[in-house]
């Protein structure tokens, strides 16, 4: 996989997505994240046109649930022909293990290819102390936090994490220089952060050791989506 610009399609409808879509008709290679919100006003089916429409998809619904109840939404996910999905890291090993077994079945038994699983470390909204309140425990770093879920994402066969780009190189170091971080929080210089709080900027991602991004916002709000998306991907690959 080559280090892919990823467009979060943070959209209520399909109708709406189609729009935005629009003007990128002519873009060789396009990867788009479906999310929840669309995910839940869509469904599967919109998933598998999306796919015949050759797009490269990463589905985000970040599965946290029991081993069992997990491997079977991820059989499911398995058939749609997505490339990247996602669990929450914080579900333990045995359900990554789990989602990595049911993406295998769901996959061989569709003639799909087995889409690469990434679990979610800690969100990039979220700080070193929103973390210590949320879990009632000041012992550990935010980086610790992240670089330990990466390792148990990477032991249960996980084949990458979410992360801030922060965190890319020490993820790098505790596992293995081929294991993915994926990152959202990405911002141009002069954009709002909204709920994000580890934000970094595409060219900083890639001099981070970033396996690719996640752009929402910055893209999806712009008054020229394209040109922002040109833009990203220009600081992106080129680092500076
Ligand atoms: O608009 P923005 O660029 O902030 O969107 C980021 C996207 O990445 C959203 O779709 C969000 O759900 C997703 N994401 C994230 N942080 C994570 C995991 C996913 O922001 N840790």
């Amino acid at each position: 996989m080559t280090k892919p610009v990823i467009i979060a399609l943070d959209f209520a409808s399909a109708y709406e997505v189609n729009d935005f879509l629009q003007v990128f008709i002519e873009e060789p290679d396009l990867w788009i994240k479906v999310g929840m919100e669309l995910f839940y006003g869509e469904g599967p089916q919109f998933i598998t046109r999306l796919h015949r429409k050759g797009f490269h998809i990463f589905l985000d619904l970040k599965l946290y649930d029991i081993p069992h109840t997990v491997l079977q939404a991820m059989k499911q996910i398995g058939r749609l022909g997505v490339e990247l999905t996602t669990v929450t890291g914080l579900g333990g090993q045995s359900m990554i293990e789990a989602a990595k077994s049911g993406l295998l079945t769901g996959a061989q038994e569709s003639g799909q290819n087995v889409p690469k699983l990434l679990a979610i470390t800690q969100l990039t909204s979220i700080t070193e102390k929103i973390m210590h309140e949320t879990l009632h425990n000041d012992q550990e770093t935010l980086v610790e936090s992240v670089t330990h879920l990466a390792q148990l994402a990477a032991a249960g066969g996980a084949d990458g994490v979410i992360s801030s780009a922060w965190e890319s190189q020490a993820i790098h170091e505790a596992t293995s220089s081929d294991f993915l971080t994926i990152t959202p929080g990405i911002r141009l210089t002069n954009d709002k952060n909204d709920d994000q709080a580890r934000v970094v900027s595409p060219d900083q991602a890639i001099k981070l050791g970033s396996n690719g991004i996640v752009v929402g916002r910055s893209i999806t709000q712009a008054t020229d989506p394209l040109k922002a998306y040109h833009q990203v991907k220009a600081l992106f690959e080129r680092g500076s």
